[in-house]
Order: C-alpha cells, then sequence, then structure tokens
C-alpha cells in the first residue's frame, strides 16, 4: 500500500501540480467543491499513471473535513496533507474567502491531526500578499478565538474587513486570512510536534494558475520581482515535495516564501499600481 496523501483543491492549479508529482510514491486523494473539475482532474492525473481518487469537501465546512479525514484514515497511513484550497479576492465575497481560507485552515488542521501519526506533514498554502501587507492591518490579536469559538474568531475577523470600504474588503478578507494562515501554522507545530507530526506553510508569490488569471495584482507584481516571470505551478509542487520528504524531517512551524524574489526586491501593492 502507498502511503496517502489528501490534497484540497487539488482539482486545479497548484494542487493539481502537487498531485502529479506526490502521486509517484503517494495515493493521491484530490478534494475540492466541483464534482465534475475534480473528475476531470482525476482524469488527467490517471493517464500520468498516478492512483488516485477524489473526495468532494467544502474546507469551511467541519463535519465535510471531518468525513474526508476518516475516509483518508480508512485508505492507509496518511503522510501528507497539502492544504491548497483557497479563494482569491474575485472569487467572491470577503466573508466566504475568509471562511474557505481561515476556517478551512482551521477545520483541516483539526480533523487531520486526529487521524495523522508520527512522520506525516501538514503543508498550508499561504500567499506572497500575507507578507506585503502593512502588518497594522492584520487583527493578530483575534487569531486566539481561532483555538477557543470559530463564531467570535470569524465575527472579529470580519470586523477587521469591515472597517474598510466594501470595495476593499474581498481584498482584505484574503491578505489577512493568509497572514492567519501563516500564524495558525506556526502556533500549531508544537502540539503537532507531540504526535511527531510537521506542519509548514507556503507562501507562493504569482504563479501561473486559474487564480492568478483572475488577478490584475499578480501580473503587475511581475516587474517588480527579481525572476520577471510566473511562476510555475510545478515549482510551487517541487517545495511542497521537499517540505513532506525525509529531507525536511527538521523543519517545522515555519513559513517558507516562494514568491521570485518579489518580496526581496520591495514590491508593495498599495504604491505600484
Ligand atoms: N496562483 C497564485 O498566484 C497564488 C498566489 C498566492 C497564493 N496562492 C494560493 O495557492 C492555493 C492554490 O491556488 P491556485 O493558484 O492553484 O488556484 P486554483 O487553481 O483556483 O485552486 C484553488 C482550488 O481551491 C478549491 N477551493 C476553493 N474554495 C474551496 C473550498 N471552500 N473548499 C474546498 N476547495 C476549495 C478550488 O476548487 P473548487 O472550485 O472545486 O472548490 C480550486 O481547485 C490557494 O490557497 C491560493 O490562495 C496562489
Amino acid at each position: 500500500m502507498k502511503p496517502v496523501c489528501v490534497i484540497t483543491g487539488g482539482g486545479s492549479g497548484i494542487g493539481l501540480a502537487t498531485a502529479k508529482i506526490l502521486g509517484q510514491a503517494h495515493y493521491i486523494v484530490i478534494s475540492g467543491r466541483n464534482a465534475p473539475k475534480l473528475d476531470q482532474a482525476i482524469a488527467e492525473l490517471k493517464s500520468d499513471g498516478v492512483d488516485a481518487e477524489a473526495f468532494v469537501c467544502d474546507v469551511a465546512d467541519r463535519s465535510s473535513v471531518e468525513q474526508m479525514a476518516a475516509h483518508a484514515k480508512s485508505l492507509g497511513r496518511i503522510a501528507a496533507v497539502i492544504n491548497a484550497a483557497g479563494m482569491s479576492p474575485h472569487m467572491g465575497e470577503a466573508k466566504k474567502i475568509m471562511e474557505a481560507n481561515a476556517l478551512g485552515t482551521i477545520n483541516v488542521n483539526k480533523a487531520f491531526y486526529e487521524v495523522m501519526e508520527e512522520g506525516s506533514c501538514v503543508v498550508a498554502i499561504s500567499s506572497m500578499s500575507a507578507h506585503v501587507t502593512p502588518k497594522i492591518i492584520m487583527p493578530v490579536g483575534c487569531y486566539k478565538y481561532s483555538r477557543s469559538d470559530k463564531e467570535i474568531f470569524i465575527k472579529k475577523m470580519m470586523a477587521r474587513v469591515n472597517l474598510f470600504p466594501q470595495k476593499l474588503r474581498s481584498d482584505l478578507a484574503y491578505c489577512i486570512s493568509k497572514h492567519f494562515v501563516i500564524w495558525y501554522a506556526k502556533t500549531d507545530a508544537a502540539k503537532m510536534g507531540e504526535k511527531g507530526i510537521r506542519i509548514v506553510s507556503v507562501s507562493p508569490g504569482s504563479i501561473a494558475t486559474p487564480m492568478s488569471e483572475l488577478e490584475t495584482d499578480s501580473a503587475r507584481s511581475i516587474k517588480y520581482c527579481a525572476i520577471k516571470r510566473f511562476g510555475r505551478a510545478e515549482e510551487l509542487a517541487n517545495l511542497i515535495a521537499f517540505c513532506i520528504s525525509e529531507k525536511a524531517s527538521y523543519i517545522t512551524g515555519i513559513d517558507i516564501l516562494c514568491d521570485g524574489g518579489c518580496v526581496a526586491s520591495g514590491y508593495n501593492p498599495l504604491k505600484h499600481r
């Protein structure tokens, strides 16, 4: 039996590219909300010789994630969970984005903590936007409610988003939720470590996927990068493959920025418009 790897958001983009690489040594479970999209991805994976199946799951829905975790455990030892599901600013209204990205992260970590074993790894996908958005905007003091009361947590996160004009709210929900993803991975590391599970977050810059086609900021940032092109989904997939491998066995509780040197070159989305 191959070890199992679960990839949320595995129906497209970075998640699907990761499934192709990790599928060489793992049994892959891809998930998302859209069944036909998942079926098409499974056909693509199978034609590449990857053993894979789909599980329809909305990461914002706790019971749906718990069912997926239980199913994954029934398939064998879970070696890795890649949480690539995410909504960007043009994909929905602010609260939906917050729920998919922030609540989704909480649901995935909690459900899979219960079923993962020593030597496994969780990779949470954040974003370069978490690094370039002014820190003063981030409601860091509210993040702790993610561990006590999810309703209060979402209410407080949205209260910060709603301080800003309507037209900025989806963008801000994205940046704040992705900043939270990094915080949550970092502050979950000790608890995960007690079970011998590692956890890292990865922050992509502008990567050529269906998501970045919708976001004009992605294309605009390229000219400020040290490497003046979009990143390829495979480049992120290779980093994720390293993160879950034995080669990264002493790496946990950190964020890895993979942005073609955009942050290093001083890109500022407020200034460089
Ligand atoms: N591409 C970039 O430039 C870039 C930059 C920074 C960060 N990222 C992050 O990288 C991750 C992957 O994005 P991508 O670029 O590969 O875009 P993508 O192709 O749009 O992939 C995102 C996937 O997430 C799934 N998804 C969205 N909401 C979901 C939910 N509530 N529950 C379950 N699945 C959900 C979507 O599938 P369904 O529609 O079937 O649900 C989709 O397959 C995201 O977290 C994104 O924020 C991307």
